[in-house]
């Protein structure tokens, strides 16, 4: 039997969970001639979210063509470009007119069309002799998006990428041409709060006030239990209630991490699924992804192997500077803990959640976090 929970970004319809009103809100947002930003920390479903947009344009025939652009390991305006128009290439992959006509819009850069020969599917080569030509060619193919016969959306995955591009400043390039287009829509999606936020909020930075944002947090425990459920009962298993809730707090009901355990319990265990099952299994992955976790030991100094280790035990830290963390866990002084909180924030270890009130901090791998507590 096929594992219905996927751990890809792609996810069918009835495989999907929930995200019914960001659905609509990013789908309302972006038909009605806004822009959106998608923000979220890491593995929480944005891209899945984005795909799954996709397809309920193409579900409701919407006369909509849609643009995926993932810019996560581009380093540079070239990088950005030729991704960019990649994309475009892909759309448009049995659509030969459509890139031809790409081609031409893109004009003097002698764009070549070559066709890959196992699959067919075209592939776009593009060289540039100047920084002048790579912007020239991003007008261009705005433009080209701009003159489209039909409107379109383009979703920016890992935008916050953009900030490492060196020598110059992508916010003001893209801000320049995204505020003329009016047959285009954007979504800028990134995972990087504090940059993302200082991108679109910071009202000195080029694309201030531009966008409407959607916030994708935890999905509904509710939902959640209900869909674990259905899954397992439509796919010919059981399993009790007590185990679902089990897993949904194991993995602190974190997207990735609560499929991947559902995807390694549907796929280890017999008929029923008890409570029992569940958490042998749950110690089971744990143990399987432990090279992993100390391979993090080794990119570490002791101080904040042991600074994260006091995070996990806790489960989550609402005062990482009082005295009772500090002297409970042997982290010294207040700055000590500053500094060690602000470096591990840095490397994406620790997840600050900041709401109206407070400011809490979590082992950002809910797995690593949950190995961290027993070991
Ligand atoms: N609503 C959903 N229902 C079921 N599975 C989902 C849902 N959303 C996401 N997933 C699954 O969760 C995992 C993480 O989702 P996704 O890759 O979309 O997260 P992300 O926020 O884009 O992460 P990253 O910041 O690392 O790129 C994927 O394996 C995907 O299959
Ligand atoms: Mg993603």
């Amino acid at each position: 039997m096929k594992n219905p929970f996927v751990l890809s970004p792609k996810v069918d319809k009835e495989l999907f969970c929930d995200r019914e009103s960001e659905l609509q809100d990013l789908l309302s947002i972006v038909t009605n001639g806004a822009n959106a930003t998608l923000i979220s920390p890491r593995r929480m479903g944005k891209t899945g979210l984005i795909y799954r947009l996709f397809d309920e344009i193409k579900d409701q025939k919407m006369d909509i063509d849609t643009f995926y652009v993932d810019i996560y390991a581009t380093q540079n305006t070239e990088d950005f470009v030729t991704a960019f128009a990649e994309a475009i290439v892909e759309a448009y992959q049995k659509k030969i007119p459509v890139l031809k006509k790409l081609l031409k819009a893109i004009g003097g850069m002698k764009p070549t069309l070559s066709f890959d020969k196992l699959t067919g599917s075209p592939e776009l080569s593009l060289s540039f002799n100047s920084d002048d030509e790579k912007l020239t060619t991003l007008k261009n193919i705005f433009n080209f998006l701009e003159n489209h016969d039909k409107p379109v959306i383009v979703a920016f995955d890992e935008f916050q990428q953009i900030r490492e591009y060196k020598g110059v400043y992508m916010e003001a390039v893209l801000r320049t041409h995204i505020q003329m287009l009016k047959n285009v829509n954007f979504i800028f999606c990134g995972s990087r709060r504090h940059m993302m936020i200082d991108m679109f909020i910071n009202a000195r930075k080029p694309f201030y006030c531009s966008t409407m944002p959607v916030n994708l947090g935890k999905i509904d425990v509710d939902k959640y239990s209900e869909f674990i459920n259905r899954l397992f009962e439509s796919n010919g298993k059981a399993i009790e209630s007590e185990a679902v809730e089990f897993i949904l707090d194991f993995t602190r009901c974190h997207t990735f991490y609560t499929q991947s355990l559902c995807n390694f319990i549907f796929q280890n265990s017999k008929r029923n699924i008890t409570l029992a099952d569940a958490r042998n299994l749950a110690a089971q992955l744990l143990s399987l992804n432990e090279t992993i976790f100390l391979q993090y030991r080794s990119l570490l100094t002791t101080q904040q192997w042991n600074f994260l280790k006091a995070i996990a035990k806790e489960g989550s830290v609402l005062q990482p500077m009082s005295s009772k963390f500090l002297s409970k866990y042997s982290i010294g002084t207040p700055a000590n803990s500053q500094r060690l909180l602000s470096s591990l924030i840095e490397k994406d270890l620790i997840l600050d959640e900041i709401s109206i009130n407070k400011s809490e901090y979590f082992v950002y791998d809910v797995f690593f976090s949950r190995w961290l507590e027993n070991n």
